[in-house]
């Protein structure tokens, strides 16, 4: 059995592409109905079983921090309103207290580094990791059918969440290479950050959830800055495959690219067209919209 108790959110990405938005609030703030992006992610986290929430920010991402506190003010107020349900949903939302840590990256020098830096909150131990640029929409998110993958596959196994996208899209991705059917899951034979199209061992990439084995962390120790001048979590997953089992799981569920404003306004919409309490009139605003 894979217990799986720490997950780790990098939130520390300066998120150009929503800007003017993002220029004083992180852009992992920004709603999916009214709910922050990273909220979605830690909800994702929670139902998955974890219980320690390791993030790791930079400069002008405290609201985060706060995010995740309890706001007293605000809860005296509801409470003296008589506001229950509103109430109620606050304090469901986080995780306990002496659940969560923050952690600074200091600098911008990529996913890999930002990994690095909660190697000692999360020890030597096996544990997640949570792209929050990432959402996916399903009754259980994907960390948990990733941890049924794990559990089944059993030994010390690295486990990566993929997708299919059209082939002229992977370049923006990293992507892997597919070996034999293990379960639900694959052997990963290949891993490749940002390939040009040709390149590219095939159309499946790297969605944004892991399941990482704490010898990464003596790779990425010594990881040299690879594609984008960035220290690449691909190059150093790529190099403790000459020791450790990857495992790719093609997920159940629809993912969205919230880093994309596409991708970001899809998921608005898929989102708030599940949510009883506004699905029929949004609905409604939609079809009057389309014409
Ligand atoms: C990162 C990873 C990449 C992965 C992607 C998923 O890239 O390096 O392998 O496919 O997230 O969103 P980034 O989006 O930070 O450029």
């Amino acid at each position: 059995m894979t217990r799986i108790r720490k997950a780790i959110f990098p939130v520390a990405g300066l998120g150009t592409r929503f800007l003017p938005a993002t220029k004083a609030m992180p852009k992992e703030m920004l709603t999916v109905v009214d709910r922050p992006l990273i909220q979605h992610v830690v909800d994702e986290a929670r139902q998955a079983g974890i219980e320690h929430f390791i993030f790791v920010t930079g400069r002008n991402k405290n609201v985060i921090e706060d995010h995740f506190d309890r706001q007293f003010e605000l809860e005296m107020t509801l409470d003296e309103r008589g506001k229950r349900n509103e109430l109620s949903a606050l304090e469901n939302d986080l995780p306990g207290a002496g659940n969560t840590s923050f952690t600074r990256q200091q600098s911008p020098l990529g996913l890999g580094h930002a990994v690095w830096c909660a190697r000692e909150l999360v020890g030597r131990e096996p544990f997640a990791l949570l792209l929050p640029d990432v959402l996916v929409q399903h009754p259980r998110g994907c960390l948990a059918q990733m941890i049924d993958a794990a559990n089944e596959i059993g030994d010390k196994a690295n486990i990566i969440a993929v997708e299919e996208v059209p082939h002229d899209r992977v370049s923006s991705y990293g992507v892997v290479g597919v070996g034999e059917a293990k379960g639900k899951a694959f052997a990963i034979t290949k891993m490749v950050e940002k390939p040009k199209p040709a390149d590219a061992p095939s159309n499946l990439i790297i969605t944004g959830r892991y399941i990482l084995q704490p010898e990464v962390f003596d790779i990425l120790e010594k990881q040299e800055r690879g594609a984008g001048g960035e220290i690449q979590l691909t190059d150093a997953m790529l190099q403790l495959m000459a020791k450790q089992k990857f495992y790719g799981l093609k997920f159940d569920g629809r993912s969205f690219d919230c880093g994309s404003k596409i991708g970001f306004l899809s998921a608005n919409v898929a989102y708030a067209l599940e949510r009883p309490d506004i699905a029929p009139e949004f609905r409604d605003e939609i079809r009057k919209l389309l014409g």
